[in-house]
């Protein structure tokens, strides 16, 4: 099939690559000519794990094409993926000025039987919003369809390729057989292909984020209470996670969600809640758990100098949001780094892959450092901020001959309390008592 895709982004570039990956022909189009020139180069603006080689493989043998021409890029094209950026507006609701600007700049050059279909997440109503505004531009009754995209970054290839499940909203039969056509490649799994009306399907994105949302701010909560009980979060974890009417996913406690998803869309859809006349006292509640518990790291650091930061040198271990993404859009880190030089201390961060986007907002406010063991030379504490695999099985004597005092705040339980107690550290984590084994060692 002929595709375009407009916004190349992160859910654009890997829509329109994965669909090229199949066989398609594929048009990535964005108005951002630097981003368009980089792309024909083979310079990918994002990291993601195995997009590179299937971008240049594709784009190499003809199939996935770059371009900022909007009209030449969707004028043959069967379906037209809208894929641009539904940032957070200032009262809570996604702003969706860039994706009015596309609609009224495809109308005009839509083949007659072009398919629109978002993929950006957009609130409840939207693709019904573009039907009557491509109807007035166009004088016809335009195809339009919701296909909301649920892939994780770091992991964005394989969800795209081997989905559990594909949403469609659509108006008519046609389209959805039309969209099932084109996902086939990746349904052979015998994973479901689900047709409903486009209202339902923007409403399951929200539902889906917003639930995965609220079970973090849940276990978050929990582990906050378990600590204080004297019990081990990890357990009760384990615990639960046996009944099968729980599980295990997306209930490791930490220092909150960030991302370009889940802050934004819980607002999002609180945002339309309210609108609606309703209370969303759960959303609300999920929002102001995750606020809270990016600061759980400050107020351990906090206890355990006894409010006294200036001076003292911290290493940070992790600054994006999470492991295998150069991504920190939300990242707890940066708003510990904040509280830290506010704080009066120094701050030396490692991250494999998101110091270069740190560095371009922070600058020099705070050192960087290519090698994780080097941020521990004369630190007076090591905190680990994202769960990068790098960061599992370091090699503890040398950490604790690096660090000034051994004492480590692990924001995502990577190690067990009582090792750390043995290997003579102080060691704090999430939800689970602190132990000190420094016997005065050190
Ligand atoms: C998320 C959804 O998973 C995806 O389906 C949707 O399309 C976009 O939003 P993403 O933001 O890439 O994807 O990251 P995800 O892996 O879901 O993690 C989100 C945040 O939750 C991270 O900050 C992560 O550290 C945190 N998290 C996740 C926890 O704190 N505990 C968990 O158990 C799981």
């Amino acid at each position: 099939m002929k595709i375009a895709v407009i916004g190349t982004g992160y859910v654009g570039l890997v829509t329109g690559t994965c669909f090229s990956n199949s066989g398609n022909d594929v048009t990535c189009i964005d108005i951002d000519e630097k981003k368009i020139a980089g792309l024909k180069q083979g310079e990918i603006p994002i990291y993601e794990p195995g997009l590179k080689e299937m971008v240049l493989r594709n784009a190499e043998e003809g199939r996935l094409k770059f371009t900022t021409d909007t009209p030449a890029g969707v004028r043959e094209a069967e379906i037209v993926y809208l894929a641009v950026g539904t940032p957070q507006g200032d009262d809570g609701s996604a702003d969706l000025s860039a994706m009015w600007a596309v609609v009224k700049a495809i109308a005009p050059h839509l083949r007659e039987d072009a398919i629109v279909v978002t993929k950006s997440t957009v609130p409840v109503g939207t693709n019904a919003t573009i039907y009557g505004m491509l109807q007035e531009l166009t004088g016809r009754d335009c195809d339009v369809a919701s296909n909301p995209e649920f892939l994780k970054e770091g992991a964005a290839i394989d969800d795209f390729m081997k989905p559990d499940r594909v949403v469609v909203g659509v108006r008519r039969p046609e389209v959805s057989d039309k969209l099932e056509q084109l996902y086939s490649p990746f349904l052979r799994t015998e994973k479901p292909f689900l047709s409903m009306s486009p209202e339902s399907a923007e409403m399951t994105k929200y539902v889906a984020n917003a639930l995965l949302a609220t079970k973090i701010s849940f276990i978050n909560e929990m582990a906050n209470l378990c600590e204080k009980m004297g019990g081990d979060i990890n357990d009760v974890r384990r615990g639960i996670g046996h009944d099968s009417r729980i599980g295990f996913a997306f209930l490791f406690p930490g220092v909150g969600y960030g991302g370009s998803c889940f802050p934004k869309d819980v607002r999002a859809l609180n945002a339309m809640t309210v609108s609606k006349g309703l209370e969303p006292t759960m959303l609300r509640a999920v929002d102001e758990i995750n606020e809270r518990q990016k600061s759980v790291m400050a107020n351990k650091l906090d206890a355990h100098f006894g409010g006294d930061l200036s001076g003292k040198r911290i290493a940070i271990w992790g600054l994006a949001f999470k492991p295998e993404t150069d991504d920190i859009r939300e990242a707890p880190a940066l708003v510990l780094v904040d509280w830290l030089l506010e704080k009066g201390a120094a701050v030396v961060a490692h991250d494999p892959e998101a110091i270069p986007n740190v560095r371009a907002e922070l600058g020099d406010k705070i050192e960087y450092s290519e090698r994780r063991m080097a941020t521990l030379d004369g630190a007076d504490a090591l905190c680990i901020l994202t769960d990068w695999k790098a960061y599992h099985q370091p090699d503890f004597a040398e950490m604790y001959q690096l660090l000034k005092e051994p004492v480590v705040l692990d924001g995502r339980n990577l190690y067990d309390p009582a090792r750390m107690a043995a290997r003579g550290y102080c060691y704090h984590s999430i939800g689970r008592v602190s132990v000190d084994g420094r016997n005065g060692k050190k």
